[in-house]
C-alpha cells in the first residue's frame, strides 16, 4: 500500500474545473440530505489564543464510498505579505483497511469546496440570468468563488470588487481580466460593488465588523456569503425571502451567540433542495441568502475527486507507508 503525495502545485496541474468541483459538492449535499454521511463536529485547539488556532474536520461519504479528515490552521493575527489565513492538510483513507491512501494540501481543497458549495447555490438559488456579479473580499476565497460565479453565470456583463485594501482589489481585477477576461471594476466603497448586483459573494477576513446592509441587496439577488455574518448586517437573515443554510445544527450553533440570538429560522438545507423536497428558487424577485459554514462531507468530496484524478494521472509522490 501507498500514500500519494500531492502538493499544491500538483493538485493545480491536474485542472480540475470548477464545475467538477461543483458536480462533486452538490452529490455531498445529497448524500448528506438521503442520510448517507457521517461527520464529527469541528475540534479546536488554540496554541496561539486568539491568534491562531487549528481545527479538525472529518467525515463519511456513503455513495462515494470517500473518508477523510482534514487539518486546518487559521491564522487571525496579522499575517506577513503573502501568509494564508488558512493552512494544512486532508488526509483521504481507504474506507476498507482505514489506511491513509493520500495527503493533500487543505487550503486549496478548502477554497474549491467552498467555492463549489456556493455554486451549487447560485445553481438552485441564483437567479436565472445575471448580468452584475459582486466579490467583496478579494482574497483566496474571492478568487475560488469568482471561478463558481463565472461558471454559472458565464454571460456576467461585469463583477464590481471591493476590498479594504484597494490594491488587493485592483490587484484581484487584473488577475481575472488575465485570466478569464471578464471586466472586473474595483470599487472604492462597498456599497457601489453591491447595489444592483445579481449575486454577491462575500468573502471579508474573519474579524470584519459588518457594513453592508440588507437593504442594498437588490430584488431578485442572491448572497452567497462565505464569511457568514462578516460583512452583512445580521438583520439581512430576516429580510430575504430565502434563507438557506447547509447544516440545521451548524446554524443553530450561531444562534447561541449573543449577536445573532434573533436570526430566524433557515427555509431549508441546501441538500433538501437539491433532493427536490424543497423548491429552490420560485420568484425572480425572490431575494435569498445562504448561510454555509462549510462542511467536512464537502472537504472529502472535493478531495476525493482530486486523489481520483491524481491517480489517473499518476501525479504526485507515492511515498511507503
Ligand atoms: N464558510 C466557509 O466554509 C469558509 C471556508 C473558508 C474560509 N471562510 C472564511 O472566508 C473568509 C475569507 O477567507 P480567505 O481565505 O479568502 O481570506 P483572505 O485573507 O485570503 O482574504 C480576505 C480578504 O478580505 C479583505 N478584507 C478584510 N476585511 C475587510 C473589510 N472590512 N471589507 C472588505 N474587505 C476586507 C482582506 O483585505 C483580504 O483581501 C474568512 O472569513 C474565512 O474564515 C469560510
Amino acid at each position: 500500500m501507498q500514500l500519494r503525495y500531492l502538493s499544491r502545485k500538483d493538485m493545480e496541474a491536474l485542472q480540475i474545473s470548477m464545475a467538477e468541483v461543483m458536480e462533486a459538492v452538490e452529490e455531498g449535499f445529497r448524500r448528506k440530505a438521503m442520510g448517507q454521511t457521517q461527520m464529527t463536529a469541528k475540534a479546536f485547539v488554540n496554541p496561539r489564543p486568539g491568534e491562531a488556532g487549528l481545527m479538525s474536520l472529518s467525515a463519511y461519504v456513503g455513495g462515494v464510498d470517500a473518508v477523510g479528515i482534514k487539518w486546518l490552521g487559521t491564522r487571525t493575527a496579522e499575517r506577513q505579505p503573502g501568509q494564508p489565513l488558512h493552512t494544512g492538510l486532508v488526509i483521504l483513507n481507504d474506507p476498507e483497511t482505514t489506511l491513509p491512501i493520500c495527503i493533500m494540501d487543505a487550503a486549496l481543497v478548502t477554497a474549491m469546496r467552498t467555492a463549489g458549495a456556493n455554486g451549487v447555490a447560485m445553481k438552485y438559488l441564483g437567479p436565472a440570468r445575471a448580468t452584475t456579479g459582486a466579490i467583496v473580499g478579494c482574497g483566496v476565497e474571492g478568487r475560488s468563488n469568482l471561478q463558481s460565479m463565472l461558471t454559472c453565470y458565464p454571460g456576467l456583463a461585469e463583477v464590481r470588487c471591493y476590498d479594504v485594501v484597494a490594491e488587493a482589489a485592483v490587484m484581484f481585477a487584473r488577475e481575472a481580466q488575465e485570466q478569464y477576461g471578464v471586466t472586473v471594476t474595483p470599487t472604492s466603497e462597498a456599497r457601489t460593488a453591491v447595489v444592483d448586483a445579481d449575486v454577491v459573494v462575500t468573502a471579508t477576513s474573519t474579524g470584519a465588523t459588518p457594513f453592508l446592509k440588507a437593504e442594498w441587496l437588490k430584488e431578485g439577488a442572491l448572497a452567497t456569503p462565505v464569511d457568514l455574518w462578516g460583512a452583512w448586517e445580521a438583520d439581512l437573515a430576516a429580510k430575504v425571502d430565502k434563507l438557506v443554510v447547509d447544516d440545521y445544527g451548524k446554524y443553530d450553533a450561531f444562534r447561541s451567540s449573543e449577536r445573532l440570538k434573533d436570526i430566524p429560522k433557515p427555509y431549508a438545507e441546501l441538500g433538501e433542495i437539491i433532493l427536490g423536497e424543497r423548491p429552490g428558487r420560485e420568484r425572480p424577485e425572490e431575494r435569498a441568502l445562504t448561510m454555509m459554514g462549510g462542511l467536512p462531507v464537502q472537504d472529502v468530496v472535493t478531495a476525493h475527486l482530486v486523489y481520483q484524478r491524481a491517480v489517473a494521472l499518476d501525479a504526485g509522490v507515492c511515498l511507503p507507508l
